[in-house]
Formats: C-alpha cells, sequence, structure tokens
C-alpha cells in the first residue's frame, strides 16, 4: 500500500510518499520539500498570510515532484497535517489533500503534526520505544512522552512564551545577524566562550518547581536578558564579543533543554530521548544531550536533520503506522485544528 502525505502547518510545504508492507514496514519512496523562508527573512520570522500564499504555489510542483521521484501516477490513500499549525497554513494543504483524494478516490487522514516528528525515528532505525520527545522549532518546544509511534502522547511540558528557535531567531535580530538565526548563532558559538556571561536558565527555581513547571521552559527572560547586555555595553561604550554572546546564549538554552529532557525521561521511566525540529541542528545541542543521555543510561536518538526539520515524509509515516493498525478515515468532512492537542494522533 502507497501512503501519500503532505505537511503545511508552518513555511515548509512538503509531499512525502511511503510503501506500508503487510508487516508493519515503512519505506520511504519520496520526499520533496519547498521552504518560503526566505520570503520572510526580512521580517526577522514566520508571517502567516506569506506562509500561506507560498504553500498556495507550491503545492502543484512539489505534488508533481513527489509522484515523479516515487515513480506512480496516485497512491492508495492521501494525509495530511491537520494541526497544530498556521491557521492558514493548514488549510491549504488539508484542502489541496482532500481534493487530491477525492480526485483519486483515495481515503484521506487528518494526522497530528507532532506525531509526524516521532514518526520519522521508525524510518531510521527499531520501532520506537517508551520514549521522551524533545521537540525544538521555530513553531514549538516540547517535552513530549510516548508510548509508540502513532500511539496518543502526553505533554510533559511547552514553553509558557518563546519557542527555542523562536529565542535563537531573536537574538540573532538584535545582534543584527540576520534570519534564521540558529545557524549563525550555532557557527559564532563554536568560537566564544560559554561562560563568559552568566545568562539566566528559565523556570529552574525550585519556586517554578512549586508552581507546576518542572518540565516547562521560558526563553523571554533570556532573550531579555541578552538584549540587557548588549544595550549596557553600547551605553558604556564597552565592545562585546558577539562569539561570546552567542555562545553564552546557546548555553543558557542547551543547558535547560537537555536538563529538562534527561530528567523527564528519568521522572516516566523511559529509556530513550528522541529529538526533533530544527533547533535539533544545533551543535551544542547534540553534544549536551549525548553527554547527559550518555551519563544517566539513556539512548539518544537524532534523526537526519531532512527529517527533523517539517517535512511530507513524517506525515505518510505517521499515517502509514496508523492504516497498518487499522485507524479509519477521517472522512472530507474533517477540519483543520491550529491549536490540536498532543493526545489526539487522528481526526
Ligand atoms: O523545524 P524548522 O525548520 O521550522 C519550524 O520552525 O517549523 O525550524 C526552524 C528553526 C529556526 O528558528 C532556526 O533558527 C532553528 O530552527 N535552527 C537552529 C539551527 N538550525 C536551525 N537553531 C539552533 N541551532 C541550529 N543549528
Ligand atoms: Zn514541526
Amino acid at each position: 500500500m502507497i501512503i501519500l502525505g503532505i505537511e503545511s502547518s508552518c513555511d515548509e510545504t512538503g509531499v512525502g510518499i511511503v510503501r506500508l508492507s503487510a508487516d508493519g514496514r515503512v519505506e520511504e519512496l519520496a520526499n520533496v520539500v519547498a521552504s518560503s523562508m526566505e520570503q520572510h527573512a526580512r521580517f526577522g520570522g514566520v508571517v502567516p498570510e506569506i506562509a500561506s500564499r507560498a504553500h498556495l504555489e507550491a503545492m502543484v510542483p512539489v505534488m508533481r515532484e513527489a509522484l515523479d521521484r516515487a515513480g506512480i501516477e496516485r497512491p492508495d490513500a492521501v494525509a495530511a497535517t491537520v494541526g497544530p499549525g498556521l491557521a492558514g497554513a493548514l488549510l491549504v494543504g488539508a484542502s489541496a489533500a482532500k481534493g487530491y483524494a477525492a480526485g483519486w478516490d483515495v481515503p484521506f487522514y487528518g494526522v497530528n503534526h507532532l506525531g509526524g516528528h516521532v514518526a520519522v525515528a521508525n524510518l531510521e532505525g527499531a520501532p520506537l520505544p517508551h520514549s521522551v520527545a524533545l521537540l525544538v522549532s521555530g513553531g514549538h518546544t516540547q517535552l513530549l512522552e510516548v508510548e509508540a509511534v502513532g500511539r496518543p502522547m502526553k505533554e510533559l511540558g511547552s514553553t509558557l512564551d518563546d519557542a527555542a528557535g523562536e529565542a535563537y531567531d531573536k537574538v540573532a535580530r538584535l545582534l543584527g545577524l540576520g534570519y534564521p538565526g540558529g545557524p549563525v548563532i550555532d557557527r559564532l558559538a563554536s568560537r566564544g566562550n560559554p561562560k563568559a556571561i552568566a545568562f539566566p536558565r528559565g523556570l529552574t527555581k525550585r519556586t517554578d518547581e512549586e508552581r507546576g513547571h518542572r518540565h516547562d521552559f521560558s526563553f523571554s527572560g533570556l532573550k531579555t536578558a541578552v538584549a540587557r547586555y548588549v544595550e549596557a555595553a553600547e551605553r558604556e561604550g564597552r565592545v562585546i564579543s558577539v562569539e561570546d554572546v552567542c555562545a553564552s546564549f546557546q548555553e543558557a538554552v542547551c543547558d535547560v533543554l537537555t536538563m529538562k529532557a534527561v530528567r523527564a525521561c528519568k521522572d516516566v521511566g523511559a529509556t530513550v530521548l528522541l529529538l526533533g525540529g530544527g533547533v535539533a541542528a544545533n551543535s551544542r545541542l547534540r553534544e549536551l544531550a549525548g553527554q547527559r543521555c550518555a551519563e544517566a543510561g539513556i539512548e539518544l536518538r537524532v534523526p537526519s536533520f531532512p527529517l527533523c526539520t517539517d517535512n511530507g515524509l513524517m506525515i505518510a509515516t505517521v499515517a502509514a503506522q496508523l492504516i497498518h493498525e487499522g485507524a479509519q478515515p477521517s472522512g472530507l468532512s474533517a477540519g483543520t485544528d491550529p491549536s490540536l492537542e498532543v493526545e489526539v494522533p487522528l481526526i
């Protein structure tokens, strides 16, 4: 059975195609992604309306290329992200998916984007056991408890304000480093001293824990602290080391992310930590997560970069797992939900 997945929740238009074998094995046939990132660069972040229009323009060419690469004319089922994500962007992808499903006369499955991020683990390794997933991108920062791919997940915690990638993008903007901020800060940080400036670690105090934020994140205080540091230096006529600011900022982000992720694994008794999202490309995050997982006897799984960022293959993969388990199609009247809960794998 061949399953096609469409992703359009943020700024990537993706179409992925997989083959599902009778024994439940899932194999990649195509994965084509177009990104509207450059169109958002001058705004310093994703502009929802621009993203929606870009999805509309990219959908047909991306679909054609994916079908060509897979060497098929039509799949046996079409899946699409129905949430969480940007309202307009979700509508474009889900509407296109339903249109293709109706035109090809095949069933439509509306799936959860976050379940897709977790599902890619099965494409590159053994089926994911009971794990914790740390999903970090420009749009999300979450700690999820995962029973297995395709099962309802449990949100252990999330960011109360900025997403981790958003914090990178905002700090890069205030340092005049351009957009997206993650890759350039990562590069500059490697030449700086991570201990040069003691930036705050959000939500790590005992009082935060008492208020129920053990597994939550907050990056807006850190972003403000970087801004204050730069402003003070300018006011006093001091020259700052951009490398040291980047390294110290990055250390604060990665320290909290990895400390909380490993602690969450211990809390729920998970033996695997899975990373996902664009920030999973970060060299320090990978290094520190590797060290801390090794110390705690936890296996760290990091999908290859094209599978960490948003793509259609992750949607096809999670749909394949659900179909294998006998899930019923969503039907063409199924809607989209920008704030879809993680407990809902399929609408
Ligand atoms: O998953 P993604 O491509 O798109 C969504 O946000 O949905 O993630 C993009 C985010 C951006 O905020 C970008 O700055 C960040 O991932 N990013 C990084 C790195 N590469 C990309 N952040 C830190 N270090 C990196 N090397
Ligand atoms: Zn995503």
